[in-house]
């Protein structure tokens, strides 16, 4: 049911932790199944240099979110908000479909902690311009 990948990303997730002194703090819930991301970014020059996660829920929430944080990591923040939840279903080899929400869940983290950044250093995301914090909550399907 589930890819090497996603076990993997499940057993030894990448970039766990909190941050101290982060860019960006984003937190998204799903209010249906109770599940909590958060994502912590280090910022210079535009570029992500580091990324840590904290997640509270299933196993393919923290198998997307570490696999979110391997494809910022190091990118540009114009880069990271491109990341599509599909991205990440697309690196971990494949979600059951009553999991895809669980990946949404890690791109609507990542947004939401680019808006964060944006807001503190006055910033404009291209991509970011209508993202709204409401949009936070990440529903079941
Ligand atoms: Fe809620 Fe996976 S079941 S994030």
């Amino acid at each position: 049911m589930y890819t090497a990948e996603v076990m993997d990303h499940f057993r030894n997730p990448r970039n766990v932790g909190n941050m101290e002194n982060a860019d960006g703090v984003g937190q998204v819930g799903n209010p249906k199944c109770g599940d909590i991301m958060k994502i912590y970014l280090k910022i210079k020059d535009e570029i992500i240099e580091d990324v840590k996660f904290e997640t509270f829920g299933c196993g393919s929430a923290i198998a997307s979110s570490s696999m979110a944080t391997e494809l910022i990591k190091g990118k540009s923040i114009h880069e990271a908000v491109t990341m599509t939840n599909k991205a990440v279903i697309e690196a971990l080899g494949g979600l059951p479909p009553v999991k895809v929400h669980c990946s949404v869940l890690a791109e609507q983290a990542v947004k939401s902690a680019l808006y964060d950044y944006a807001q503190k250093s006055n910033k404009v995301i291209k991509g970011l311009e209508n993202y709204k914090p409401e949009d936070d909550e990440v529903h079941c399907h």
